[in-house]
């Protein structure tokens, strides 16, 4: 059996998580081996960058390049680490983000050069590239609001991406529309507005012909 590689990707509060592990239990119950998996993270070494980029008490004066490293760092240690030899042994690997959130992020949002940013993406994955991306959109302003809720509820956890301005999260909002008109075939857009139920049901009209074609 050929391994099957699907990615989700979104902005902050699209529903990214939930839709992640609800679409690797329905796959499971097809009797496939799933893993699941998150950038940055993912691996031991990927976990310890993901500190450094997320919630290290010394991370505010991190540059845009250093990030843009940081996070091809992650991905080059998750592809080859687990990414491949999983795809390889025929499972499904289910990613909550990789390479576009690189491309919305870095080079959308802190407007970095994307033929750069692309190069960097290129030494990280060699060549691995998901089958089928899934592009939870909501609305920024859906967005902002499930953002604040979230700082709200978790005051003492430090996110450095959250403390982002508005201005960052739409041109993030911005990159993923581009992506998902420069590659039709790969990323598919689905509406993360509508109840957790109706977004589920949707991404399993996608994903299920996908793997009877397996069969
Ligand atoms: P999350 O796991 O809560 O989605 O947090 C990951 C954060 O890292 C999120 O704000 C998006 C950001 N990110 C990038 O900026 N570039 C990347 O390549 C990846 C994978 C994530």
């Amino acid at each position: 059996m050929k391994g099957l590689f699907i990615t989700f990707e979104g902005t902050e509060g699209c529903g990214k998580s939930t839709q992640v592990a609800i679409l690797a239990e329905r796959i499971r119950a097809q009797g496939r081996v799933v893993r699941a998996l998150r950038e940055p993270g993912g691996t031991p070494i990927g976990e310890e960058i993901r500190h450094t980029l997320k919630h290290s008490k010394d991370n505010a004066e991190m540059t845009p390049e250093a990030e843009l490293l940081l996070m091809n760092a992650s991905r080059a240690q998750l592809v080859r680490e687990v990414i491949r030899p999983a795809l390889a042994a025929g499972e499904v690997v289910v990613c909550d983000r990789f390479y576009d959130s690189t491309t919305a992020y870095q080079g959308y949002g802190r407007q970095m050069d994307l033929g750069t940013v692309q190069r960097i993406i290129e030494v990280a994955v060699a060549g691995t590239r998901p089958d089928l991306t899934l592009l939870l959109r909501v609305s920024p302003e859906v967005s902002w609001e499930r953002l604040r809720a979230r700082q709200a509820a978790m005051p003492v956890v430090r996110d450095r991406f959250e403390e982002a301005d508005r201005g960052f999260f739409d041109r993030v909002a911005r990159g993923y529309e581009a992506i998902a008109v420069a590659e039709p075939g790969r990323v598919k857009v689905v509406d993360g507005a509508r109840p957790v139920d109706a977004v589920a049901a949707e991404i399993w009209s996608i994903v299920q012909p996908l793997l009877e074609d397996q069969r």
